[in-house]
């Protein structure tokens, strides 16, 4: 495991976005604390000091598969939640993570590209050990100890997630379809939901993961098939 670790770092990708010329594929970043944690839709993301696992996983290789790297993300971590029984385990598509109707894992995928897709960095910010949430959340958060009632390793944890993440992303370069696998954790199939589409908020109908991992959906008796990226949703 090539990994690097900061107490204290402004965010996990922002150092990736900066380092990455000298860094290695695979190079997986994490840290304590962050000072400018960042969500997406250019939201911060913000974690109590050592409560959480936060990091970033650099990748330089098997770029073409871009388009599928949040949704294994999000499966790669549940199979790990999996394992500490944690139950009712769901992805929001592209690449959330709830436990109910609650989020427990966010995951931010950025690129770097010239005329062509340098690296990429896939963000996760696991809830772990933080039992309070003040602030504003669009989704209800949640963490492993409010779902488990214990204090969870994480240092044991970071590693598990390193080699859930890296085991799959592997099968997914050597061809493996994760379709059954991820479509049994569908939170949004068949739930009417609004969708913020070219920033105006729509309300939808989403059908259900689709088997190249687009979403379809139905939009003003339109059916349309989306990739991640181009919409939000909002229960
Ligand atoms: C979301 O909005 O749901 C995505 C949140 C991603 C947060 C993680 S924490 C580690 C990494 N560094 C960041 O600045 N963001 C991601």
């Amino acid at each position: 495991m090539k990994s690097i670790h900061f107490e204290n770092i402004d965010s996990t990708n922002t150092y990736l976005k900066n380092n990455y010329e000298h860094l290695d594929d695979q190079t997986f970043v994490s840290a304590d604390n962050q000072t400018n944690g960042k969500g997406r839709n250019t939201r911060t993301w913000i974690s109590e000091d050592s409560k959480n696992l936060l990091f970033s996983l650099l990748l330089k290789n098997n770029l073409e598969h871009y388009q599928e790297l949040s949704i294994i993300s999000a499966y790669s971590i549940i199979k790990v939640l999996e394992k500490y029984n944690l139950k009712d385990l769901m992805i929001k598509w592209p690449n959330d993570v709830y436990v109910s109707d609650s989020k427990i894992c966010g995951i931010l995928l950025e690129g770097i590209s010239t005329d062509r897709l340098l690296c990429l960095i896939i963000g996760i910010g696991l809830n772990v050990n933080q039992d309070t949430f003040e602030g504003e959340y669009l989704t209800k958060p949640t963490s492993m100890k409010l779902e488990l009632h214990k204090d969870i390793d994480i240092n044991t944890l970071k590693k598990e997630v390193y080699q859930s993440l890296i085991d799959n992303i592997n099968k997914l370069n050597n061809g493996y379809n994760f379709y059954e696998d991820i479509s049994k954790y569908d939170y949004l199939v068949n739930k009417e939901v609004y969708a913020t589409i070219n920033n105006k908020k729509e309300r939808v109908r989403v059908i259900k993961i689709n088997e190249d991992y687009s979403l379809k959906i139905i939009l003003n008796n339109t059916e349309l098939n989306i990739n991640s990226g181009e919409i939000s949703f909002h229960i």
